[in-house]
C-alpha cells in the first residue's frame, strides 16, 4: 500500500504553514498584530486561486497548540481575528463555493470564537468547489496520540486506512487524507507539527516570502513545480520497473 489517501474531494491537497507574519509587521515599524492582520487579507487571494490550479483540499495552519505559549495579548489578537475572519468571509465563501472547516482541538476555543466556527461551517457546509480547513489549536502529535489511544495503543492487525480514520476523527477535520503538497513560508524549513501522519509523502516547498506577501501567482508557481516532480513512495521510477 503506498498512501491512505482517502479521495474524499478531488483534487490536490496543498496545505501550508503561514509564517512569516510578525517579521512582515516588525520590518515595517507595526506591531506583531498588524502582520497578523495583513495575513488574514493575504487568506483571501490564495483560497480564490486555489481551485483554479486543481486544488480540492487546503489547509492552513493558522494556530499550533503551542502558540498559547505566546503572550496573552497576541493570543488575544489572534484569536479574534479567527472570529472575524469567519464571520466577516462566510458569505464570500460561500458564494465561491468553499466549504469551511476547522480542524484541532475546539474545547479550549472560547465560546464567541467556537459559536463562529459552528456558523461557519454549517453556512458553507455545501461548498463543492474547495474544501477550506484553517488548523486551529492543532497538533500533529496530539492527533497522533489520541488515534493511538483510541486504537488501545494499536491493534496489530490495524490497517494505516483503519489508523488515518482515527487519526482524523481525533482533530475534527472528516478525513486524514494525505497532503500532496505542503509549503511554508517565512523562510524557516520545518513541520512545527503539522500534518505529522499526513505529511507522509507530501512534496516539500519553501520560500523566504513572508506569508501576507504570498500571492496566488506565488501559489501557482509551487504547484506548477509540483507538477514536474517525480512521486515514487518509496517505489521504484517506471523506468526503472520497465528496464
Ligand atoms: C506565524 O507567523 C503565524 C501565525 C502564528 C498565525 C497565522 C495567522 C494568520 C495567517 C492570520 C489569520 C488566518 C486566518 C485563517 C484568518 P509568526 O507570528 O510566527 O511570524 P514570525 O515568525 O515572523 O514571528
Amino acid at each position: 500500500m503506498q498512501s491512505t489517501r482517502q479521495d474524499s474531494e478531488p483534487g490536490l491537497h496543498v496545505a501550508i504553514v503561514m509564517d512569516g507574519n510578525g517579521r512582515w509587521a516588525t520590518a515595517r515599524g507595526l506591531p506583531r498584530r498588524r502582520g497578523h492582520e495583513a495575513g488574514a487579507r493575504a487568506v483571501r487571494g490564495i483560497v480564490e486561486t486555489a481551485p483554479t490550479l486543481g486544488i480540492g483540499l487546503l489547509t492552513l495552519y493558522a494556530f499550533s497548540a503551542d502558540n498559547w505559549k505566546r503572550p496573552p495579548r497576541e493570543v488575544g489578537a489572534l484569536l479574534a481575528l479567527f472570529r472575524r475572519y469567519l464571520d466577516g468571509e462566510c458569505e464570500r465563501l460561500r458564494a465561491n463555493g468553499v466549504r469551511l472547516s476547522i480542524i484541532g482541538r475546539r474545547d479550549r476555543l472560547p465560546p464567541s470564537l467556537l459559536a463562529a466556527v459552528e456558523r461557519a461551517e454549517l453556512d458553507t457546509a455545501r461548498g463543492a468547489e474547495l474544501h477550506l480547513r484553517i488548523a486551529i489549536d492543532y497538533s500533529g502529535r496530539d492527533a497522533i496520540i489520541a488515534a493511538a489511544a483510541r486504537a488501545r495503543l494499536i491493534d496489530s492487525e490495524m490497517t494505516r486506512e483503519g489508523f488515518a480514520t482515527l487519526v482524523a476523527a481525533a482533530q475534527h477535520g472528516g478525513d486524514a487524507r494525505d497532503v500532496d503538497l505542503l509549503i511554508r513560508t517565512g523562510g524557516e524549513r520545518r513541520l512545527s507539527d503539522f500534518m505529522l501522519w499526513e505529511a507522509a509523502y507530501a512534496e516539500l516547498s519553501f520560500t523566504t516570502r513572508a506569508w501576507p506577501d504570498f500571492t496566488g501567482a506565488m501559489l501557482a508557481a509551487a504547484v506548477e513545480d509540483f507538477r514536474g516532480r517525480n512521486r515514487r513512495f518509496g517505489a521504484l521510477p517506471d523506468v526503472a520497473v520497465a528496464g
